[in-house]
């Protein structure tokens, strides 16, 4: 089954969004197989975030997400990557739909609550960045 990679940002943790978020996500039908509250390094945060190193933004990305506790999930579902983009929303929470985490709960750009990998490749890479294969489960829901 598909699997993607979420993170709930510093200002999601801080504004204990943690649980309504994860709410959403698994009212959607996805099911949680991994999930810790940690610390991003800097050196973690240049990493996965490798892609925007020349943009004029990545100093505050990288000091931004480092900044406090993110909450790091790996979901499993049905075309789960594309379906949690959706649910997710558009990346600038000013042109994110109502009803999408960043239009309900984001304001700017830079604080926009939640990352959700964008492509099975990215999806496969910020896993295996986050999590050791051993905290993933594999079990079933008994619904
Ligand atoms: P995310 O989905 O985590 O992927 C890259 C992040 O860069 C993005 O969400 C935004 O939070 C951030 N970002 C994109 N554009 C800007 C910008 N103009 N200023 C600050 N941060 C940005």
């Amino acid at each position: 089954m598909e699997k993607t990679f979420l993170m709930i940002k510093p200002d999601g943790v801080q504004r204990n969004l943690i649980g309504p978020i994860v709410e959403r996500l698994e009212n959607k039908g996805f099911k949680v197989v991994g999930a810790k509250l940690m610390q991003v390094s800097e050196d973690l945060a240049k990493t996965h975030y490798g892609e925007h190193s020349e943009r004029p933004f990545f100093g505050e990305l990288v000091e931004f997400i480092t900044s406090g506790p993110v909450f790091a999930m790996v979901l499993e579902g049905e075309n789960v990557i594309k379906t949690a983009r959706l649910v997710v929303g558009a990346t600038n929470p000013q042109e994110a739909a109502p009803g999408t985490i960043r239009g309900d709960f984001g304001l700017t750009v830079g604080k926009n609550i939640i990352h959700g990998s964008d492509s099975p490749e990215s999806a496969e890479r910020e896993i295996n960045l986050f999590f050791d294969e051993s905290e993933v489960l594999d079990y079933n829901l008994s619904n």
